[in-house]
């Protein structure tokens, strides 16, 4: 097979940033995907619905004329969030989803929940008008592992939110872990996970064997190859509950690179080529379409995109750098050559 062409794929989990950043952000999500759910981690968060909209509005001034590509808007919970807001994100027909970030865990995360069991209003209120939870599954307790902040968060947190709230849609965020893929599947049909290419594409010792690769760094953590593997054989499988979510999150290269450098890969110069190589390399490119165009949108509920997308076998070498916000970042596999090409 030298060319595939699927329905439009969509993005369930990206990060554009904001200012000067959205001049590369969004072309590079409008390039090939009809949508995509935007992360809230901007500064300062957004946690309103008004601010939602607000940040909605500064997206779109820079989506490529002609191009249809939609912004999905998230809320960002905090502990502060109250059930109304909720049913006004609701009632916005804008917001899509409200995203758990434990406090600390991760970049911009500072503001978000210092303590789950507080949340049970705000999650009964989402279980009832039916708003998807977007989870960063990890804890943040000092006395666990960076390695087992997923595992652990599944046993002590998720595991009794997904039986107190059954009805609550929740998407486990680019999962990492076999742990990660076992719940999942053993969970009812209201829980599923995106999966992130760098998590396909690599493990630990890619990071860290022969010297740190900085811009391999990302949370939750890559993991060993096993839990890749898991992962691989969850993607490819092409079971509803898996799909795609780049988790693309851009960072200047100069704050990688340094002595305590972000966490984020970007990976929007290839989102969908770098997907393809996994599929391909694992012999399952029929399968692909259900993990990037149709079980992200069958579980949010939202029609397939009505264009396809092609691509096509043709190597093409990644760029070391893309220009970003005045200075540049450096992508996801940089350099490296893929099989796989966007065509149109
Ligand atoms: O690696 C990450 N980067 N993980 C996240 O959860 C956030 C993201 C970012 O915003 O940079
Ligand atoms: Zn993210």
């Amino acid at each position: 097979m030298d060319e595939l062409i699927l329905i439009q794929p969509d993005d369930w989990h990206l990060h554009l940033r904001d200012g000067d950043a959205l001049a590369t952000t969004v072309p590079a999500a409008a390039r090939c995907f009809g949508r995509s759910i935007v992360m809230p981690n901007v500064v300062p968060p957004a946690t309103t619905v008004e601010q939602a909209r607000d940040y909605y509005e500064r997206i779109l001034k820079h989506r490529p004329a002609g191009s249809d590509w939609l912004p999905l808007m998230v809320l960002y919970l905090t502990d502060n969030t109250s059930p109304e807001e909720i049913r006004q994100a609701k009632a916005s027909g804008l917001v899509f989803g409200c995203k758990y970030y434990p406090a600390g865990a991760t970049t911009n995360s500072d503001s978000g929940v210092t303590d789950l069991s507080r949340m049970d209003a705000v999650f009964a209120a989402m279980e009832e008008v039916g708003m998807v939870l977007q989870m960063h599954g990890e804890v943040t307790d000092e006395d666990i592992d960076i390695f087992d902040r997923e595992a652990v968060f599944i046993e002590r947190h998720l595991g009794h939110i997904a039986e107190r709230f059954p009805n609550l849609k929740i998407v486990f965020e680019h999962i990492t872990t076999e742990q990660g893929v076992n719940f999942v599947r053993a969970s009812s049909q209201n829980i599923a996970a995106t999966i992130t290419p760098q998590h396909l594409l690599y493990n630990r010792n890619d990071m860290l064997v022969g010297g740190i690769r900085p811009h391999l760094f990302c949370l939750p953590i890559l993991k060993r190859s096993r839990h890749q593997q898991a992962l691989i054989d969850a993607a490819v499988s092409g079971e509803q509950k898996f799909f795609l979510g780049t988790d693309s999150a851009p960072h200047a290269q100069d704050t990688k690179e340094t002595a305590c450098g972000c966490a984020g890969c970007y990976s929007h110069h290839a989102a969908l080529e770098l997907y393809a190589e996994v599929f391909d390399e694992a012999g399952a490119l029929d399968r692909f379409e259900a993990f990037a165009s149709k079980n992200g949108a069958d579980f949010y509920g939202v029609e397939y995109n009505t264009n396809t997308v092609t691509l096509r076998r043709e190597p093409w070498s990644l760029p070391d750098q893309v220009a970003f916000a005045g200075t540049q970042m450096v992508p996801l596999a940089a350099g490296e050559v893929l099989n796989w090409r966007f065509i149109a």
